[in-house]
C-alpha cells in the first residue's frame, strides 16, 4: 500500500499531501529535484517527508509566528481540551509540508528537560514510507536503534502504522503509512483552523516544499552518520565538500550529501574541521549540546517574493556584502539568471551555478534564542547542488554573526 499516484514504484509519482497542495511532478523536479528511481531493489523505500517536528518553548506563540511570518497554515492540533496533558502540539502546513510544534504543558513533561537541554529544536524527521515493518526489519538488520516498534493506532478517521528509530543525537525519524487514513494528522489531533490572516497582496504561500535538513555532528562522526543513511535506509551519496571547499580563514567544515532514491529526502551531514578558530558547526553542537538538525530548506518558485513578504514580516536574513555581487569571478561564473543581479544584490540573494544548471539561496539568521536552527530559502533550476560556490561567502557572513555573539 502506498500513498503515492500514478506510479508508484518511481519517484515519478506524486504524494497526497503534494497533491493537495497542487503540485505537479514537473513542479517538484524544479523545485526540489525529484527524480525517477526504480523502488525494487530499494531495502528502505522512502516516499518523503511526513513532518518536521519541533520542541519549542511555547508552542502557542511558535504557531503564531510561523503563520504570521512564513506563512504556514494551521490545520491540526491536539492538547488538554483533547485529552493530551502532557503538551500542546500545532501542525501547520506550507505546501506539500507538514511542521509539528510541541511544547510542554505539564511542567513533568520530557519535553521540558529536552528544551533545557537542546532548546528551540527538532526533534523527529518523520519520513512517509510505503511499508513500515519491512523498513523496521531492515533497520534492526542493519544495527539501527529502535525507539519505538511497529504499531496501528487507530481513531475514527482511520489507522496509521507507525514506528520509529533514532538517528543522530537525540532526533528520531518516526515512520509513517498513512494510506489507510485520512484525519488531520495523527490519532488524538483535531482539525482545527486559525483566525488569523495574512496580510493583503502575501503571495498564497511562502514556500512549497522542503529541499534537505541539515545534521551537524560531533567532529569525527560524518563518516559514521553517511555510512549509517547508507546502510540502513538505503541513501545514496549526492556529492561531497571537503576542506578547503568550505573554509575560511578562521572556521572549516567538511560536509557530506545523502539522499533517499527519489531525491525528496535530502541530507546533508556536517561535522566542525580544525580552523584558527570556532568552527560554526561548533558553536551549534555547543548550544545545542550535541548533534542535531542545523537548518531547513525550504523550496520556493520565487524566492523574490518570498523574501520580500518574509523580510516585510520581520524575518531577519544573514547579510550579504556589495562585493559578493560586484566580484567579476562569481559574474563571469553564473552566467545569467532569471532576474538582474542587481535584484538579487538588493535582497541579498546568493547564486550558484554547477554543469546541471543554477541554484538561488539565502539564509536566515537563528530563528529561535540559541545560535542553532534556521531556514535557508532555495529557488532551483536544474542545479541539484547546495550552493558549494557559496560557501565562504556564507560562512563569512556567519562568522561576522558570530563574532557579535562572542563565540568566534
Ligand atoms: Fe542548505
Amino acid at each position: 500500500m502506498t500513498t503515492t499516484h500514478e506510479t508508484p514504484s518511481t519517484g515519478g509519482a506524486l504524494t497526497e499531501d503534494e497533491l493537495k497542495a497542487d503540485l505537479t511532478v514537473d513542479q517538484l523536479k524544479q523545485l526540489v529535484g525529484l527524480v525517477e528511481y526504480d523502488e525494487d531493489g530499494d531495502v528502505f523505500p522512502v516516499t518523503g517527508w511526513d513532518a518536521i517536528v519541533f520542541c519549542v518553548g511555547n508552542a502557542t506563540q511558535a504557531a503564531h509566528y510561523y503563520q504570521s511570518a512564513w506563512g504556514m497554515r494551521l490545520e491540526a492540533y491536539s492538547g488538554p481540551e483533547h485529552g493530551n496533558r502532557d503538551h500542546k502540539s500545532f501542525v501547520l502546513r506550507s505546501g506539500s509540508i507538514r511542521f509539528v510544534l510541541n511544547g510542554a504543558v505539564d511542567p513533568d513533561s520530557p519535553l521540558v528537560e529536552h528544551h533545557r537541554k537542546h532548546g528551540d529544536g527538532v526533534t523527529d524527521i518523520a519520513l512517509e514510507v510505503p511499508d513500515v515493518d519491512r523498513c523496521i526489519a531492515q533497520a534492526r538488520k542493519a544495527g539501527a536503534r529502535v525507539v519505538r516498534e511497529a504499531e496501528d493506532v487507530t481513531d475514527e478517521h482511520g489507522t496509521v502504522r507507525i514506528a520509529a528509530i533514532a538517528t543522530y543525537g537525540e532526533t528520531i525519524h518516526t515512520l509513517v503509512d498513512r494510506s489507510r487514513y485520512d484525519g488531520p494528522y495523527l490519532p488524538g489531533y483535531v482539525a482545527v483552523s486559525s483566525t488569523y490572516e495574512a496580510r493583503p497582496g502575501q503571495p498564497k504561500r511562502l514556500f512549497q516544499a522542503l529541499d534537505h535538513i541539515v545534521g551537524n555532528v560531533e567532529l569525527g562522526h560524518m563518516d559514521e552518520w553517511v555510512g549509517f543513511y547508507n546502510r540502513v535506509m538505503g541513501f545514496v551519496n549526492m556529492a561531497e565538500f571537503i576542506g578547503d571547499d568550505i573554509a575560511t580563514d578562521y572556521s572549516a567544515l567538511m560536509s557530506k550529501v545523502v539522499a533517499n532514491g527519489n531525491h525528496r529526502v535530502k541530507f546533508p551531514l556536517n561535522e566542525p574541521a580544525i580552523a584558527k578558530r570556532k568552527s560554526q558547526i561548533d558553536e551549534y553542537l555547543e548550544f545545542y549540546r550535541g548533534a542535531g538538525a542545523q537548518h531547513l530548506a525550504v523550496a520556493t518558485n520565487d524566492i523574490l517574493a518570498s523574501v520580500d513578504a518574509l523580510r516585510a514580516n520581520g524575518v531577519e536574513f544573514l547579510n550579504t556584502p556589495d562585493s559578493y555581487y560586484e566580484d567579476p569571478e562569481l559574474r563571469a561564473r553564473i552566467g545569467n539568471v532569471r532576474v538582474p543581479i542587481e535584484e538579487l544584490q538588493k535582497r541579498g540573494i546568493l547564486v550558484d551555478r554547477d554543469e546541471d544548471g543554477y541554484l538561488l539561496q539565502i539564509f536566515t539568521k537563528p530563528l529561535g534564542d540559541r545560535p542553532t536552527v534556521f531556514f535557508e530559502l532555495i529557488e532551483r533550476h536544474g542545479s541539484l547542488g547546495f550552493g558549494k560556490g557559496n560557501f565562504k561567502a556564507l560562512f563569512e557572513a556567519i562568522e561576522r554573526e558570530q563574532d557579535l555573539r562572542g563565540n568566534l
